[in-house]
């Protein structure tokens, strides 16, 4: 059907075979719930290929969600991380020091925007990310709300749940979540509560946002001297891979500043080449206060990180810390995965890539009516399925049609929003994997319709 000659997908048994089976079984008694969609068993991976127990092998359009960034087993990272296991693999950075750590953190200082003095702040995971940020703008502000954005995803931790706001699910049993959170509309082109089509108009989008927040939410109840920080995501992730107006953050970032708020930008889902630059902010020509990172910072290792202005530091020893952040092994894979992007050139390639695909993507819309938009930077794409291309109503169920045909033609998909799928292949991909993945996608949106 595809085409493509030197294809690696095999599906050779039902899915799940035998063994997937008796794992999922035994994973669904032992394991807590959490957020299972497809029953894929991993075994192994290989570049943009994985391989479940029962040796079916996949192309990968997810990452782990954007974290295998450099496709599985980048031999390089093994390498060095295996260096690193056999010298030794943890040495609490909270009381004593490390070589690779302070080689991680001056990395990630020079690889982030910001032409000003950066530290960094190293954590497990996103969601810790974000609550360190949270008391690094406390502390530094003496001040104790904030805002976020409506359609936003920055965690489940009760810190960071109480800005998420792109499930109603998500907080479903777990009120009272942190308070002093304020949430505004996200300057989403596509849909939004000012009835603007913002491809057409996205400087008016972006005004009624900014006037939401100057002339509503600061006049009205939030007096902006109360404000310890902005925390925005430069794409909506889960949100549904929503990319704002050229123009939002510089403007967010003046309004900010003027009242003397750090802009806090949360780069877990879009960092690191992602967007076809190293980060979104470069794209937005923004330089926050305080860039948040996790996911592909590792290559899937845990780690996260702020990297902050260096004014912004904690004033006291021991006013927050933790055991793992900054693992050796996780600070070893931070590093040679910079070295690593850089080296192969996997940025341009996200760019390059991105680009071929939207290509293709646009055409899809031109051909199904069912394809109300497609959108996205580098290779964080999306394709978001409608009832009816006027009213712009969500269509979940032919979304979740869609992932599933494609999975058992052996493409891995993940949703995000309400009625999107996303598109995140490692971005070292080539242009033949991405369309071969391209026609697993049409071949299922043309069978589903
Ligand atoms: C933008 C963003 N922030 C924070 C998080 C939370 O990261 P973690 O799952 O590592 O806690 C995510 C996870 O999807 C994310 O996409």
């Amino acid at each position: 059907m595809t085409g493509h000659g030197k294809s690696k997908i095999n599906i050779r048994t039902q899915i799940p075979g035998k063994k997937g089976k008796e794992i999922i079984e035994m994973s669904r008694k032992y394991m807590a719930t959490t957020t299972q969609t497809l029953p894929v068993v991993g075994s192994h991976g290989n570049g943009v290929y994985v391989t479940d127990v029962d040796d079916n092998t996949y192309l990968d359009f997810t990452s782990g969600i954007s974290v295998t960034n450099l496709g599985y087993n980048d031999r390089y990272v093994v390498s060095e991380v295996e260096k690193q296991l056999h010298k030794i693999w943890h040495f609490a950075g909270t009381d004593f020091y490390a070589e690779i750590q302070a080689k991680a953190a001056k990395a990630l200082v020079s690889i982030t925007p910001g032409r000003f003095d950066k530290k960094v702040f190293f954590t497990n995971s996103g969601t810790e990310s974000v609550e360190a940020a949270i008391k690094i703008a406390k502390a530094y502000s003496k001040r104790h709300q904030f805002i976020g954005f409506i359609g936003s995803f920055h965690g489940r931790t009760h810190g960071s749940l109480s800005f998420t706001a792109s499930k109603a699910l998500q907080h479903k049993d777990f009120f009272p979540s942190m308070p002093g959170v304020e949430h505004v509309p996200y300057p989403d082109p596509y849909r939004n509560p000012f009835g603007i089509d913002g491809y057409e108009q996205p400087t008016e989008l972006v005004n009624r946002v900014i006037d939401f927040i100057d002339d509503y939410l600061f006049k009205t109840y939030l007096p902006p001297e109360e404000v310890a920080g902005i925390l925005v995501e430069p794409v909506l992730g889960e949100g549904g891979y929503i990319v704002p107006p050229k123009n939002f953050f510089t403007e967010l970032h003046k309004l900010a500043g003027s009242h003397g708020i750090p802009l806090m930008l949360d780069e877990v889902q879009t960092g690191f080449g992602r967007t076809g630059r190293f980060f979104a902010s470069e794209y937005f020509n923004v330089e926050p206060e305080m860039i948040l990172l996790a996911k592909s910072i590792a290559s899937g290792i845990p780690m996260g990180a702020v990297v902050l202005r260096s004014e912004m530091d904690f004033k006291e020893e021991g006013m927050h810390s933790n055991t793992f952040g900054g693992n050796l092994l996780a600070s070893a894979a931070c590093v040679a995965t910079i070295e690593q992007l850089k080296k192969i050139g996997a940025i341009k390639n996200s760019k390059n890539m991105g680009t071929h695909a939207m290509k293709r993507l646009k055409e899809f819309k031109d051909r199904y009516e069912v394809v109300g938009d497609v959108r996205g930077l580098g290779l964080m794409l999306a394709i978001d399925f409608v009832r009816d291309r006027k009213t712009k109503r969500f269509n979940e169920k032919f979304r979740y049609k869609v992932i599933e045909r494609a999975f058992r033609k052996g493409l891995l998909l993940l949703s995000t929003g309400r009625s999107a799928i996303r598109l995140i292949p490692p971005l070292t991909i080539t242009e033949s994997e991405i369309d071969e993945g391209l026609d697993i996608l049409e071949d299922s949106i043309r069978k589903s319709e």
